[in-house]
């Protein structure tokens, strides 16, 4: 299968935040953004293999940064690495500041999806070539997450991850 670059598969979903989509504090509810990101996340793994995605993990969510009623949300998503049948897709998450429309970087997101057939069962993706410096950053970086997921999730056996081993030798 031919290799794809993580531009491809760049996903930006815009919203504002509604009354019904709060907590108590008049911010976005946590679950509210969750649900987000995983639509942005799940079209940018679909754009990248061009097959029905699940969502396998949700690796790491920073909720760094109340996002108060009325904001405008902005989800920028892509693949950063994709392995055999699953993908790791990278996301950010900006607030638009009313009247500036400067952008503040509110959370940073990664989510992980596995392409599936018909029937759900997980099907080969095509490769991933990064570009840019921060890409390949992403991309060098993916391989240790994906094994801290399946350690955590009682897939593989730490003695097995070897990226998690050489992090902690360093
Ligand atoms: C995700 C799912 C397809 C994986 O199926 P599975 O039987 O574990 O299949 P495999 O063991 O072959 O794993 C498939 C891929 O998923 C990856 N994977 C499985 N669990 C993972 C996890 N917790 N974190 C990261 N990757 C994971 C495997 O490493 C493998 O990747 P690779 O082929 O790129 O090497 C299956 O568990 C499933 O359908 N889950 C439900 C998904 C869903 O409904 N999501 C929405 C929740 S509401």
């Amino acid at each position: 299968m031919q290799a794809k670059t993580p531009s491809q598969s760049f996903t930006t979903v815009t919203d504002m935040v509604l009354p019904s989509e709060t907590n108590p504090l008049n911010n976005l509810f946590g679950g509210e953004l969750l649900a987000r990101m995983d639509r942005a996340a799940s079209i940018a793994a679909r754009r990248h293999s061009r097959r029905i995605v699940v969502t396998a993990s949700v690796n790491n969510v920073g909720f760094n940064r109340m996002v108060p009623l009325g904001s405008v949300v902005t989800i920028e998503a892509q693949v950063t690495r994709a392995f055999k049948t699953s993908m790791e897709v990278y996301m950010d998450v900006w607030v638009e500041d009313r009247e500036s429309g400067e952008r503040t970087k509110a959370n940073e997101a990664i989510y992980s999806f596995v392409a599936v057939d018909d029937t759900g069962r997980p099907i080969a993706v095509a490769p991933i070539s990064p570009e840019s410096e921060l890409e390949k950053q992403r991309y060098d970086a993916a391989l240790r997450r994906k094994q801290l997921s399946l350690v955590l999730a009682g897939k593989m056996k730490a003695k097995d991850a070897t990226e998690l081993k050489a992090l902690f030798a360093e």
